[in-house]
């Protein structure tokens, strides 16, 4: 873990980054959260991906669930900036979470303040060592994606991940690293905090936003630059069987970055290794994470770190 976190406009010591016991989002979920992660680029320095996207989707989130952040995106962007400076990190995962405090108990949270942290800490492959290599094995849930007609799946709160956790404990407990979840109608939905993507006969097929997907950040950039390398990329609704039918399956998410899978159900997926579109997708992806990219380093936030020296 790192030093200092940022909480409510300073930067705190880690172990005094605390709340109370009766804060809202602790009895009730009532927070709203990123993951986010900065990569260093060829000039040495922290870049964030998409930086300005997660903030945009942090915001729309907490308006979903409304509330109102008491600092402005640009505030949120320099905090984020002065965190990753203050623990000297380069590459770093950052969990920015917005959450009602300690105030009245019950159901009404309105009158309970927003409150605001920022964490940073160094995590490498999310899914274990060689999963963006030799992909990992997953199995169907028996648990159903959260649908909008009792949540809202596009946006991204605490409370909303019980869902994945449930899911999340019988596919590890089962011995598989991750688990897919079908949406209320049966359709594939999405993976416990990853976005799913099926190659079948040369097409890229993702499920659409109907799906009780999360909007993915990794999902849209992995639509963008495959169209960019030519592939054909159709959103539609997919069937469980299509998953064990298709030639490539993989996973986009800020955690888990392009993970291919290699089993569904126990089923070998393709020739049960990375397969030819998703390691050109994953190349060109990891290549733009880390700025290398050219076509896409619109998309990294540079940080600047100023020297010792400079800041002394
Ligand atoms: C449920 C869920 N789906 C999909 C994703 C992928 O989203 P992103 O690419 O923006 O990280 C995440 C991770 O944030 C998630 O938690």
């Amino acid at each position: 873990m790192s030093q200092w976190i940022w909480m409510n406009g300073e930067l705190v010591a880690y172990e005094d980054a605390k709340v109370h016991v009766l804060t809202h989002a602790l009895h009730y979920g009532t927070g709203v959260f990123e993951g986010v992660r900065a990569y260093e680029n060829p000039q040495g320095q922290p870049a964030i991906f998409r930086h300005a996207d997660h903030i945009d989707r942090l915001f729309q989130s907490a308006g979903l669930y409304h509330m109102e952040i008491p600092f402005s995106k640009e505030e949120i962007r320099a905090a984020t900036h002065e965190t990753i400076t203050r623990n000297g990190l380069k590459s770093c995962y950052i969990r920015p979470l917005v959450f009602r405090g300690a105030g009245p108990m019950g159901l009404n949270p309105l009158d309970a303040p927003v409150e605001v942290a920022i964490a940073a800490w160094p995590w490498g492959a999310y899914l274990g060592d060689g999963a963006l290599e030799k992909g990992v094995r997953a199995k169907v849930s028996s648990w159903r994606r959260i649908s909008s007609d009792s949540l809202i799946p596009h946006a991204k709160a605490s409370g909303q991940y019980l869902n994945s956790v449930l899911a999340k404990i019988e596919s590890v407990r089962a011995g598989y690293e991750e688990a897919i979840l079908l949406d209320a109608q049966g359709f594939v939905s999405e993976g416990t905090g990853e976005n799913l993507f099926v190659v079948l006969d040369g097409v890229i097929y993702t499920p659409p936003q109907t799906a009780g997907i999360l909007d993915g950040i990794n999902r849209d950039a992995v639509m963008r630059i495959a169209r960019d390398e030519g592939f054909e990329i159709v959103e539609r609704n997919l069937a469980r069987a299509e998953l064990t039918l298709a030639d490539e399956l993989f996973m986009t998410g800020t955690a888990a970055e392009l993970t291919p899978i290699r089993e569904i159900d126990d089923h070998v997926v393709g020739d049960g290794v990375r397969g030819p579109i998703t390691t050109r997708l994953q190349q060109v992806f990891l290549d733009a994470l880390h700025g290398r990219d050219p076509r896409y380093t619109e998309w990294n936030d540079v940080v600047s770190v100023e020297s010792p020296k400079a800041a002394a």
